[in-house]
């Protein structure tokens, strides 16, 4: 069962450490968010299958980890300095600012006046002052999307890593974006992160590697642990497309407010290196670009057997993190009955995704021995190096498997007064909720094992 409302998702993530409203002793700011010592370790987790998918696994994609504040050259040229922004409208009468899509029969959603301004262009991006003159003479945009630099870098990564087309550049991010309602706890926020590919490759190839991205992408979020029936893929319809696309397909998910984008697969055609190149003129740009007199680097490729350089096409499959921590929190959560007087939560994450691998529970907290000989066990399964292995020395041992429960720990280890005698400790899975004595000899490979 999907979890029933986002305010379950919301409680759980405080009350286990996952998410919190940041800022939160100061009245907290809206649009930004703070991941906890569990939402740390998921989205890290996350970000690491991502990786290890698209950079690892592949021979074809090298990895990118670029600055975060860009000269505003950069975002002139992609077009979002002209293009990147959400029409608002100003009450006069109560001040309030609303985009002008949230407004029903021109009046003020707030207090219903009908006294509003023309809407007027606002434009999303966070600017800061570089340097130590804040004069507006000087300054760089927080990027909105990380992929404008892998752009930038392109000839950098071509000239040290000897690629041909078709290949790819993928990084992970974070992105600003001074949204006008940010809502729906981490769905829409201000400060976020990206998982983007640009994949380039001959204009010609294009769409048959459009569609080979989408599926692709698809399949790995199922594999994260995204029920086939809570996924879809959406065609933007053309005047939905962004400046730089000429065909995106969405990947939707079934979030608790509504089906909306998880991921979306763009064909971005030659507009982002066309914009970017130097000499503009020396290639057959097909998209409809900015001229450019800044740029000092040449973006495009040698095609072997025309002898001509041309600017190679790039597909974009772009995730944003948050959206996908959210959207695994809802697949996983889960209220079940015990028996007829308990029920308890519990997140059936797929185990390489759990905050925590394993819990290691001394059954008595101050007995020496059996406390020792479980911080032993917990280092040796640590050094394993699958991720967290927590000691978990506090409370007792029902209120401890209800916690694990529900940040997902995919196996608890007791060690009791019997693990002194015979060497052995209770294993309990979460799924099942089974038990079983397991040797202290044979953990290490049945640890090893589970994870594989
Ligand atoms: N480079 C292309 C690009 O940025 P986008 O559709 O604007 O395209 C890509 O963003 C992904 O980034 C979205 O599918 C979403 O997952 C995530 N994203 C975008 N805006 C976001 C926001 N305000 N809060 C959280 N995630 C966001």
């Amino acid at each position: 069962m999907v979890a029933k409302t986002m305010e379950e998702l919301v409680s759980l993530c405080k009350r286990r450490g996952f998410i919190f409203q940041s800022n939160d002793i100061y009245g907290g700011v809206k649009g930004l968010y703070d991941y906890g010592p569990m939402g740390v370790e998921l989205k890290n987790n996350l970000k690491q299958a991502w990786w290890k998918s698209m950079v690892y696994e592949r021979d074809d994609v090298e990895g990118l980890d670029a600055s975060i504040l860009s000269s505003p050259l950069v975002f002139k040229q992609s077009g979002h300095e002209d293009t990147f922004t959400d029409p608002l409208i100003d009450c006069r009468s109560c001040k309030l600012r609303f985009r002008s899509d949230q407004l029903e029969n021109n009046e003020c959603p707030n207090c219903k006046s009908k006294d509003l301004t023309e809407p007027r262009p606002f434009n999303l991006m966070f600017k800061t002052p570089i340097g130590p003159v804040d004069d507006g003479s000087s300054f760089a945009y927080l990027r909105p999307e990380t992929c404008q630099q892998i752009f930038t870098n392109f000839k950098n990564i071509l000239d040290s890593t000897s690629r041909t087309v078709p290949f790819g550049i993928a990084q992970i991010g974070k992105a600003f974006r001074n949204e006008i309602t940010p809502r729906n706890f981490i769905f829409r926020v201000r400060e976020f992160e990206q998982m983007e590919l640009e994949f380039f490759v001959k204009p010609g190839t294009d769409e048959k590697w459009h569609k080979y991205w989408v599926e692709k992408r698809l399949n790995w979020w199922v594999e994260q642990g995204i029920n086939k029936e809570n996924i879809k893929k959406l065609e933007v319809k053309n005047k939905d497309l962004s400046h730089y696309s000429k065909a995106t397909v969405d990947i939707i998910y079934n979030f608790p407010h509504g089906q909306e984008e998880l991921e979306g697969v763009a064909n971005r055609t030659d507009f982002d290196l066309g914009s970017h190149t130097k000499n503009q003129n020396d290639f057959d740009i097909n998209s409809n670009v900015l001229k450019n007199v800044n740029s000092t680097t040449k973006l495009g490729v040698q095609n072997l057997e025309e002898k001509k350089s041309y600017i190679p096409y790039v597909i974009e499959p772009s995730a944003g993190v948050d959206r996908g921590v959210l959207a695994l929190l809802n697949e996983s959560y889960k209220e079940e009955k015990i028996d007829s007087d308990n029920s308890r939560v519990v997140l059936a994450l797929k185990s390489h995704l759990s905050p925590i691998k394993a819990a290691v529970i001394p059954l008595k907290k101050n007995n020496e021995k059996i406390v020792g000989l479980s911080k032993n066990i917990k280092e040796n399964l640590q050094k394993i190096g699958l991720g967290r292995v927590m000691l978990e020395n506090s409370g007792n041992i029902g209120k401890n498997y209800r916690r694990h429960d529900e940040i997902g720990t995919p196996i608890c280890i007791t060690v009791d007064f019997e693990t002194l005698d015979d060497k052995t400790v209770t294993v309990r899975d979460r799924d099942t909720m089974e038990q079983k004595r397991i040797g202290i000899e044979q953990l290490l490979d049945y640890y090893k094992n589970y994870f594989n």
